[in-house]
């Protein structure tokens, strides 16, 4: 398997920030797997809360200790990655499908701290990439609709030709592209989660508290959240 060497700074720069009795927040995700295999490698006494099925699966192959979200009230550190970036810490994330975990899991966290490449950093979300949400498998039709009504393209995403993608809720997820980008994503945000069997949108606004970004050259860029 070819390492991305973007991927993998930005996953050791977050490794490094683990202290040892930590509760961690794991997410999703090519770069959050260089976090994981680097995280292993120091062998430290953590435990998390992973994001999906698929990052459950790798913490037990790595030897990562797992939490149920019923075990914790807080995170001490949640680690993920993202699909685009604004310098502000707004997010959309839910590439892989794992949205609404990783939102859950964001919202325990102290800190959040986001890995990505830094060509996922845009002036504006949503011009490139389409925004995940996820929708409960009867509403399907009906929130389409809806969307498409405000002049919205939503495409249900398939996991293969004729197959229909489900999450690991065993929800559908619609991929909607915003023409012109999203103008307001808490706004976006709070109008898709209010349509009846919208579960979450892939918006995540004020949850994000820092961002590492690898460069190809192993180097990484934090940025931090004005606020904080
Ligand atoms: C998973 O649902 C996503 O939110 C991922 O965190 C996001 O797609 C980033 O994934 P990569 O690190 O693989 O680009």
């Amino acid at each position: 398997m070819t390492i991305d060497p973007a991927k993998d700074a930005a996953g050791r720069a977050a490794a490094a920030l683990v202290r040892p009795g930590m509760r961690l927040g794991l997410g999703t995700g090519s770069t959050v797997d260089r976090f994981l295999v680097a995280l292993a490698a120091r062998d430290l006494d953590v435990a998390g809360v992973p994001t999906s099925q698929a990052t459950q699966r790798r913490c037990t192959e790595l030897g990562i200790a797992l939490l149920d979200p019923a075990e914790v009230d807080r995170l001490d550190l949640v680690v993920d990655g993202a699909d685009e970036l604004t310098r502000d810490l707004v997010l959309t994330k839910g590439g892989g499908g794992a949205l609404l975990r990783e939102k859950v899991v964001a919202t325990m966290g102290e800190r959040f701290v986001v890995i990505a490449t830094l060509d996922k950093l845009v002036p504006r979300l949503g011009d490139t990439f389409a925004v995940p949400v996820e929708v409960v498998p009867f509403a399907l039709h009906p929130v389409r609709r809806e969307l498409e009504r405000e002049g919205l393209t939503a495409v249900e995403r398939t996991a293969a030709a004729d197959v229909p993608y489900r999450t690991d809720n065993g929800n559908a997820i619609l991929d909607v592209r915003l023409d012109g980008g999203l103008l307001d994503p808490e706004l976006a945000d709070t109008w898709l989660t209010m349509l009846p069997g919208v579960v979450t949108s892939g918006i995540f606004v004020d949850l994000a508290t820092e961002a590492l970004l690898g460069r190809p050259d192993g180097t990484v860029e934090s940025l931090s959240r004005p606020d904080r």
